[in-house]
């Protein structure tokens, strides 16, 4: 069965990115795709210490040890693709994406791209400003690691700002859930 992996970058484990996952992985679900949600903000992920130390190495791990990262880097490879969740904090992604984003991205790389081939989608919620850009930053991660991205009708995008507030953005919902079956649809080719 073909897995793919949902990070939730916001510090609210159940709050507008959660919400947004769960129906995307919802309908990934409903088409026999497993599915994983694993929480990533709020949780300690350092950022990048720029050492390169990975390209040397080669052993599909960072140098960086003590957090979450690499466990994840692992998951990451064995898994069919990933969503990356981010609310939008000040016209980008949360502190914990970046990090997140950086560190997998340049370990992948140095491994002769361990992400080569699988699926990926940004999900972003804001509320008024800024999707564009958390939606750039983590689809460009996805270019670089030559991994193919899937679209929606919409960008994959909606406005909320207190938990729950995105339900009423029926056109974001509507985007999430053709994600779901795009992204399903991709997997069967
Ligand atoms: C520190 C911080 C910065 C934020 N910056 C922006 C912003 O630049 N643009 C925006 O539209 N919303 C911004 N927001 C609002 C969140 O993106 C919005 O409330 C979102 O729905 C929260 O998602 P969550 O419930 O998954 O945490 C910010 C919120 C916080 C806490």
């Amino acid at each position: 069965m073909k897995m793919i992996l949902a990070f939730n970058g916001s510090p609210n484990p159940i709050g507008n990115t959660s919400i947004a996952l769960n129906i995307v992985t919802n309908e990934l679900n409903k088409r026999n795709i497993l599915t994983e949600n694993i929480q990533i903000g709020g949780k300690t992920i350092r950022p990048c210490k720029g050492c390169r130390k990975c390209w040397d190495l080669k052993n599909k791990q960072c140098v960086i040890t003590n957090d979450i990262v690499n466990d994840l880097i692992l998951k990451m490879y064995r898994s069919d693709g990933f969503i990356i969740g981010s609310p939008v904090y000040t016209s980008n992604v949360t502190a914990e994406v970046k990090a997140f984003i950086d560190r997998t991205n340049f370990v992948a790389k140095a491994n002769d791209s361990m992400f080569k081939g699988k699926i990926g989608a940004p999900v972003i919620v804001a509320t008024k400003t800024g999707a564009t850009f958390a939606y750039a930053a983590i689809n460009f991660m996805f270019g670089i690691s030559e991994m193919i991205t899937v679209g929606s009708t919409y960008w994959n995008s909606a406005f909320g700002k207190m938990p729950g507030d995105i339900l009423s953005d029926d056109e974001g919902i509507r985007s999430f859930v053709n994600l779901g079956k795009n992204m399903a649809e991709m997997l069967n080719k």
